[in-house]
């Protein structure tokens, strides 16, 4: 078994030169959004979700970029609203949010959006 259940990935990689990039999407922000409303909800720790920040998670420009492991599914969002959505919907009742699916065909490494929960 795992030590978490979940790890939910959160880009913050800032470029600073005028290409896309996460933090374009205010994702250091919406990071610790996340890590508070998981805490909040008692999902976080040994055994729940662990909320990481990484670099470039080579999805750019459909990012912001969340990558849920081990579900293997990839979302972007627009602000807390959807931030919301998937803690509610993904981490606390298992439910993938179509809406925010990032495309798999674009810019994806393998993807297999049929594995999921
Ligand atoms: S800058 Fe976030 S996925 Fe590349």
């Amino acid at each position: 078994m795992s030590h978490y259940k979940k790890h939910v990935f959160f880009c913050l990689n800032l470029r600073e030169d005028g290409r896309k990039c996460c933090q374009d999407g205010d994702a250091k922000r919406m990071r610790e959004y996340a890590k508070v409303r998981v805490k909040a909800l008692k999902l976080a720790g040994a055994g729940g979700i662990r909320v990481n920040q990484s670099g470039c998670l080579g999805r750019c420009s459909q990012g912001p970029s969340i990558v849920i492991y081990p579900d293997n599914v990839w979302y972007t969002y627009q602000g807390q609203a959807d931030i919301d959505e998937i803690i509610e919907q993904h981490l606390c009742q298992g439910k993938i949010v179509t809406r925010l699916l990032m495309d798999p065909q674009e810019e994806s490494p393998a993807v297999d959006f049929n594995a999921r929960i």
